[in-house]
């Protein structure tokens, strides 16, 4: 995930490098590890940075560049290359004559790569972007003016985009979308393109949506949209009903319940290029060096923790011998380590000093070390031999939402690519994942039980199998973002203590899919439950009888249990969300907690 801003003013007292550099800075939620703009007028010049938007501000020549009336400028959050100067958008040809900024994921990069340096051209960058301008300067070389060159480039693209260009002297911006967003925003005095709105709603509310598909060219005057043949289509003008405030969080109130919206397209950005589904296949490119058979270790700390004990739940049912710490307990004195061990480090941010004082010990004793990260850089992906970075996009809310999910599906597919291979019908369960998120988010009843038990002494997570680490999840959500007592148990452990502190005002939330045996036996806990006056939130798909001992139920589609997982833990966000709002708490930054804990 990463943000683009595009502007097109009027030349009498516009000035694109303000735009531009506002807009940046309203999408830094977006990607902050490096940005830069161009300015293609009265000649091209293009400034950039590593570091957060700050550092570009202090290279940006503003006198030289002030009174320019175009623009285009980029914040990146990095998937290919570490965030660096030269890995930083805007990238251009050899000769200077365009500067592209792009979102998304090209993935037939390296082909194009490969083909491009066959013929002669000299990359500057390690990033997949980078060949868009070297394509769009190919066709210049071969005649095409530059809105026929910026077509013929688009054509030749795989994989996801919003991409933005300007050319040498020229006042026009032109973009493209596939799968990534991209909003024109028509002004009275200029145009502007975004990849969301909050990047320009200080300047105009009136919004043109791009869709698949879709080419822009943007002058001062406003945007001709057209499709992949050239034909002009109709996208509707709305106007934007929010205040700026509003806008940085998409209209949500809280960043959480943002992140929990986009969960669908995190994960399918995780995905994007990792399946095929008629070859049958998993390709983590970044893994291909890793040729392990022995046992792996993952090392993790609270959110992170739970992914990863699902994922060592997922390696062993593909017959990897497999196993969770919590990386503030694990040490080599304590855990048989040895040059024969994988040690998978799961960790968000990449900082986290417990995780961190795990991988280090583990390197020590001669284990091959994988970070699975959201952030490329970090000091996690530095220093393991691997990373596999789980592509969530930034996250603002301090606790973890989307990243949970996205761990879940990148160690899913850790597993296929260390266990037995995934079975078709396995990949598309994992394809089918991000709309059944949607339908989960559409359809939740998670507020009315949320009502139901705001004023709850405690609340109490139950699960088994994989629903287990999920159960432990929902509990800290419920936690962290509440400031109530909640616990998660393995649902045949409640028997053995945790019983004794059930009663009424105690709602138990149980996760039951599917009627297997794995149902049968997480009911059998529920009727002990529900013997005791608990109240009972069953979160199923309905095959089973739970709903008979259920008081409320929170539904899910009818899927595998990796999936329900997946579904269910969406579930239980929504519930600690709406407690924790109608608590009035600070949803976003709860007391005494920080995103990244870079303390053991
Ligand atoms: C809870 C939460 C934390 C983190 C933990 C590890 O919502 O976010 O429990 O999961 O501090 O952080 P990372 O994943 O960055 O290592």
């Amino acid at each position: 995930m990463c943000g683009i801003v595009g502007y097109v003013g009027s030349t009498d007292g516009s000035d694109a490098v303000d735009v531009v550099l506002d807009g940046l800075s309203q999408l830094e939620y977006r990607g902050y590890d490096s940005a830069g703009l161009a300015v293609p007028t009265p000649s091209m010049r293009v400034s950039k940075a590593a570091g957060e938007l700050s550092a570009l501000e202090d290279v940006v020549s503003r006198p030289a560049l002030a009174g320019e009336p175009v623009g285009i400028g980029h914040t990146r959050w990095s998937t290919h290359g570490k965030p660096s100067d030269a890995n930083a958008h805007p990238h251009g040809d050899a000769a200077g004559r365009v500067a592209v900024v792009h979102n998304g994921i090209i993935e037939n990069y390296q082909r194009l790569r490969d083909d491009l340096v066959d013929a002669g051209v000299a990359f500057q960058s390690e990033t997949d972007t980078e060949v868009v301008p070297h394509l769009i300067g190919r066709y210049l070389d071969r005649g095409a003016d530059p809105e026929a060159a910026f077509r013929l480039a688009i054509d030749q693209l795989e994989g996801s985009y919003a991409i933005a260009a300007v050319f040498d002297g020229s006042e026009t911006v032109y973009a493209a979308r596939q799968d990534s967003p991209l909003v024109v925003g028509l002004g009275e005095t200029g145009t502007y393109l975004a990849s969301d709105v909050p990047a320009f709603i200080e300047y105009t509310d009136r919004v043109c949506y791009l869709e698949n598909g879709d080419f822009a060219r943007l002058s001062a005057d406003g945007a001709v949209i057209t499709d992949g043949a050239g034909e002009p289509v109709d996208r509707p003008t709305e106007t934007i009903a929010w205040d700026s405030e509003d806008a940085e969080k998409s209209g949500y109130d809280h960043y959480m319940l943002k992140e929990i919206h986009e969960q669908p397209t995190a994960l399918r950005q995780c995905l994007r290029g990792r399946i095929d589904e008629l070859e049958g296949t998993v390709d983590l490119a970044e893994l291909a060096a890793i040729d392990h058979g022995g046992p792996v270790q993952f090392v993790a700390c609270g959110t992170s923790y739970h992914a990863a004990m699902f994922g060592a739940e997922r390696l062993r049912s593909g017959g990897v011998r497999a196993q969770a710490f919590l990386a503030s307990e694990y040490g080599s004195d304590r855990v048989p380590v040895d040059e024969g061990t994988l040690v998978v480090g799961v960790t968000q941010s990449g900082e986290t000093a417990d995780t961190l004082r795990a991988l280090r010990e583990a390197d020590r004793a001669g284990a091959t070390t994988l970070a699975v990260t959201n952030t490329v850089g970090s000091s996690a992906a530095r220093e393991c031999d691997h990373a596999l970075y789980i592509r969530a996009g930034p996250e603002i809310g301090v606790a973890a939402t989307k990243t949970f999910a996205s761990q879940q599906l990148a160690l899913a597919l850790l597993a296929f690519e260390l266990g037995d291979g995934p079975t078709r019908g396995e990949l598309e369960a994992l394809r089918d994942i991000p709309g059944q998120i949607q339908t989960v988010l559409e359809t939740t009843t998670a507020r009315a039980v949320a009502e139901a038990f705001v004023d709850a002494d405690a609340y109490f997570f139950v699960g088994r199998g994989y629903h287990y680490p999920v159960a432990l999840e929902g509990a800290l959500k419920m936690k962290e973002i509440t400031y109530r007592h909640a616990e998660g148990f393995a649902s045949g452990e409640l028997k053995h203590g945790p019983l004794a502190l059930v009663t009424e005002t105690t709602p138990v939330f149980a996760i039951v899919t599917g009627d297997g045996e794995t149902a049968r036996k997480t009911i059998g806990n529920v009727k002990e439950v529900e013997a005791r006056d608990a109240p009972v939130v069953a979160i199923t798909d309905g095959e089973s009888d739970v709903t008979r001992y259920a008081d409320h139920v929170l539904e899910i589609p009818a899927v595998d249990d990796i999936s329900a997982s997946v579904l269910a833990n969406v579930q239980l966000q929504l519930v600690a969300y709406w407690v924790a709002n109608l608590l009035g708490r600070s949803i976003d930054k709860p007391r005494n907690l920080a995103k990244s804990v870079t303390v053991e």
